[in-house]
């Protein structure tokens, strides 16, 4: 069993007051050992980059994040026409990107259906990857993170091979290894268009000499199939991501009844336990909140996952009070920041083993309390 599973509970969800820098990057992490998989270390994982404080998925929240001390930056990947994986969270991109204000793209907006859902926009495999290096990437959350938009305009939408790059630069200059988390998005909608994401995958870790269990890197994906595939084909560990609702496209597609719900039961770890190394739920499934929105109890699901030996990687853990339990909230504004550090050290005290969040700062401070 893993050291991070044997820790106690050390800190209850105490109130500390500890002041945030909210608006710029912490200094740079001092050099530690290998923080990679295996290493029984408690991972913060900069969801999207450092998405509370530039715009997600651009090499500039990337570098923040690590900056900030995240051990793992984290990718969501699709594919262009051409059959290059870039970091996008899904391949609609008129959220994230100006494609809506560009006249010359004007003709790609369509409607599909993926993964059972109908949406129209613009979509990275109606492009190039020359077309779409002349986008720029935008702010998801405006409303909520007005200060991001400070960037936007500026960033190109990067390819997996630059982040893997950036992470081999930030590594050396950091002295430390920043690793890498990524998450394959809508795979069997991509297989059923003839770009399959698997493929170049393998390709971008072998190129970057990443494909080895000691690896700093993961691979996630919220459907089943593929991990089970890329558990033949690599070497690194695997996680299936879990959600509160909902169940696993390709599961779906083939006739499968079987729910996320159903994955998170004790029988069903065990047979992710087969091919993956964790699993990444929604953080409501850790401790889910009661009616009135407060902090309820714990699950089980930790304990079940570390049973069969699956490493436990929750998400998504922000520090603005519209993402924070009722209790935790501080004023009435939904885009202030409340006691985000307050939320983490409460689910770090279940013995998760790391969490993915917007704001890495956070994480690392909630984190190191929750250690001394
Ligand atoms: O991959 C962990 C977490 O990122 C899953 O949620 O939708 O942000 O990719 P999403
Ligand atoms: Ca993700």
């Amino acid at each position: 069993m893993r050291a991070a599973h044997r820790r106690t509970a050390l800190l209850a969800a105490s109130v500390i007051a500890v002041p945030l820098l909210l608006t710029g990057p912490a200094t740079a992490a001092p050099p530690q050992e290998e923080t990679g998989p295996g290493a029984d270390e408690l991972l913060v994982i900069g969801h999207r980059g450092a998405s509370g404080y530039r715009p997600e998925h651009t090499l500039a929240a990337y570098e923040l994040a690590a900056r900030m001390g995240a051990d793992y930056i984290e990718p969501d990947v699709v594919s262009t026409r051409d059959g290059v994986l870039v970091a996008r969270h899904e391949n609609e991109i008129s959220g994230t990107t100006d494609v809506a204000e560009r006249a010359e793209f004007a003709d790609r907006r369509t409607t599909k259906v993926i993964d059972g859902v109908e949406l129209t926009g613009w979509f990275t495999e109606d492009f190039t990857l020359a077309e779409l290096r002349t986008l720029r990437a935008v702010e998801r959350l405006p409303d909520v993170r007005e200060e991001n938009t400070l960037y936007d305009g500026l960033y190109q939408v990067p390819t997996l091979d630059e982040v893997l790059e950036l992470r081999e630069e930030l590594s050396r200059e950091l002295r430390r290894e920043v690793g890498v988390y990524i998450e394959t998005k809508h795979p069997t909608y991509f297989d059923s268009i003839d770009l399959s994401l698997e493929e170049p995958l393998v390709e971008d870790l072998d190129e970057a000499r990443l494909d080895h269990r000691r690896a700093p890197v993961f691979v996630q994906s919220f459907e089943t199939a593929n991990l089970r595939e890329l558990d033949g084909v690599v070497d690194v560990p695997l996680v299936q991501l879990l959600s509160a609702t909902g169940a696993p496209a390709d599961l779906v597609a083939a006739g499968d009844e079987r729910t996320y719900a159903d994955l998170a039961t004790a029988e069903g770890l065990a047979e992710i336990a087969e091919y993956a190394d964790g699993v990444g739920p929604e953080k409501g499934q850790v401790i889910p909140r009661e009616a009135d929105g407060t902090l309820g109890d714990s699950t089980s699901l930790v304990d079940d996952a570390h049973a069969v030996d699956l490493l436990v990687h929750p998400y998504t853990f922000r520090n603005e009070n519209t993402f924070l339990p009722a209790e935790l909230r501080e004023g009435a504004a939904p885009d202030d920041y409340g006691r985000a550090i307050d939320e983490q050290l409460a689910f770090w005290a279940t013995g998760i083993d790391g969490m993915f969040t917007d704001n890495p700062d956070t994480g690392v401070v909630s984190r190191d309390l929750f250690e001394d």
